[in-house]
C-alpha cells in the first residue's frame, strides 16, 4: 500500500471511530460508559415515569413498557405521579440516584424536569421523552410519540364528518346545512395540546371562513379553550358556562371538538345536565379510545375518538432503550418536527386512527386492544 492510500485509510478509520462516538445519542454514551460496550448493561435499571393513573391509557402504557423491558432482562422502576409536578420531579430524581441507565419519561409539565435532565446528562443517563415532549432543555435524547398534528386533523375531520359537512375522506360536502360548534383544547403545559389544537383548527379553518361552521361563543383561541391538566371537571364547568352564556336562548349546539376522552365525558355530562337527551347529543370527538368512551360511542353518545395503539409506543420506547443500552443508535423517522426550544429532538412517530361506531370492532377488538367483554 502506498503512503497516500494508508493516510486515507487512517483518516477513514478515525472518522468511523468519531462517528461511532456520536452514536447512542448526543455522543454522551461513549465517554460516560452508558452502553457503548454492548453487554455492559445487561440487567440495568430503567426508570419509567408516567403522569397519572386517572386516565386509563397511562396505565396501559406503563404496564406495557414495564413488561417489555422485563422481557429483555432489565430492572424497572415504574412510577406514577398522580398529576402532581413536584411528585414527578422527586420520582425522576430518585431514579437517577438509584442508578438508572435510561429514563423513559411521560411528563406532566414538559418544562418542569430541567434540573433532572441536567443531572441525568452529567451521569451519562440517556432520556427518552415518551408521548409528551420534554421542553426547554437540550438533554433530551429521543422522542417517541404519535403524529400529534395528525391527531388534531383527525379529530376535526371526524367532527366535520359527524356534522355532515365532510365525507368520510374529509372532502367538503357542497350545500350542507350550517352548523354551530364549540372547541376545547388540552393542557397548556403539554406540548401535544398545541399540536392537537393546531391540526384541528387548520382543518376547521376553511369551514369557519366560509361560514359553514360557527363557533357560537366566539372562543376560538387556544388560551380560551385550554383545559389545565386535561381535567374532566374543568371541561365540564367550562361547558356549563358556555351553555348558559350562548345556548340558553335557543341557539342549537351541533358539535364540540374535544381533544381527549376524559374531557369528552365532562362535556357530555354538562350537556346531559342541561337537558340534552342522551340520544340527541351534539357530535363530540375525543382521543385515546378509553373503554368508557368506546362504550359511550357504541351507545350513540360520544361520536368519535382517536385510537393510538399504546402497545406500539411502549414497544418502540423499549427498542430505543435497548439500543441505547447496547451502544446502538435508535432508529427515528422524524428529525425535524419536534423542536423543544433547545434542540430538535430525534423522533419516532406512529400514526393515529379515527374510531367511530362503524369501525370500532375492526380497529379495537380485531386488533386485540380490547375484548368484546371489555366494551360491555
Ligand atoms: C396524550 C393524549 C392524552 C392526553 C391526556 C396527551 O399528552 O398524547 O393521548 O389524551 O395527554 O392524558
Amino acid at each position: 500500500m502506498n503512503n497516500k492510500k494508508l493516510l486515507v485509510g487512517i483518516v477513514a478509520a478515525g472518522l468511523a471511530v468519531s462517528l461511532a462516538g456520536c452514536a447512542g445519542g448526543g455522543g454522551r454514551g461513549a465517554d460516560s460508559g452508558s452502553g457503548s460496550d454492548s453487554g455492559d448493561n445487561a440487567g440495568a435499571l430503567v426508570g419509567v415515569a408516567m403522569p397519572t393513573k386517572v386516565s386509563e391509557r397511562w396505565i396501559k402504557d406503563g404496564d406495557a413498557v414495564k413488561s417489555a423491558l422485563e422481557d429483555k432482562g432489565y430492572k424497572v422502576d415504574l412510577e406514577y405521579a398522580d398529576n402532581k409536578i413536584p411528585q414527578q420531579v422527586q420520582q425522576v430524581s430518585n431514579m437517577i440516584t438509584k442508578g438508572a441507565k435510561v429514563l423513559i419519561v411521560a411528563s406532566i409539565d414538559g418544562g418542569s424536569l430541567s434540573d433532572q435532565l441536567d443531572s441525568a446528562a452529567k451521569a451519562g443517563i440517556e432520556v427518552i421523552s415518551y408521548d409528551r415532549l420534554l421542553t426547554g432543555n437540550e438533554n433530551v435524547d429521543y422522542y417517541v410519540s404519535f403524529d400529534n398534528y395528525k391527531v388534531g386533523v383527525d379529530q376535526a375531520t371526524s367532527l366535520l364528518t359527524g356534522l355532515g359537512l365532510a365525507d368520510a375522506d374529509g372532502k367538503k360536502v357542497d350545500g350542507a346545512e350550517k352548523k354551530t360548534i364549540e372547541v376545547f383544547a388540552g393542557s397548556p403545559d403539554d406540548n401535544n395540546a398545541n399540536f392537537f389544537f393546531g391540526g384541528a383548527m387548520d382543518t376547521l379553518k376553511p369551514y369557519l371562513e366560509d361560514g359553514s361552521l360557527t363557533i357560537g361563543s366566539g372562543q376560538d383561541q387556544f388560551t380560551q379553550a385550554a383545559t389545565l391538566q386535561w381535567d374532566p371537571a374543568t371541561a365540564k364547568a367550562r361547558m356549563q358556562n358556555l351553555i348558559a352564556s350562548t345556548y340558553s336562548g335557543g341557539t342549537k349546539l351541533d358539535g364540540v371538538l374535544s381533544p381527549y376522552d376524559g374531557i369528552s365525558i365532562g362535556i357530555i355530562s354538562a350537556l346531559e345536565g342541561a337537558g340534552y337527551a342522551s340520544d340527541a347529543l351534539p357530535v363530540v370527538t375525543g382521543q385515546d379510545a378509553e373503554a368508557a368512551s368506546v362504550k359511550s360511542i357504541i351507545a350513540g353518545q360520544q361520536y368519535s375518538t382517536i385510537y393510538k395503539d399504546t402497545r406500539q409506543l411502549a414497544d418502540q420506547s423499549v427498542v430505543m432503550a435497548d439500543d441505547i443500552l447496547n451502544g446502538k443508535t435508535p432508529e427515528t423517522n422524524d428529525d425535524k418536527t419536534y423542536d423543544n426550544g433547545e434542540k430538535v429532538v430525534p423522533t419516532y412517530l406512529f400514526q393515529p386512527t379515527i374510531v367511530t361506531k362503524d369501525n370500532y370492532k375492526e380497529v379495537l377488538v380485531d386488533s386485540g386492544y380490547y375484548t368484546e367483554a371489555d366494551l360491555k
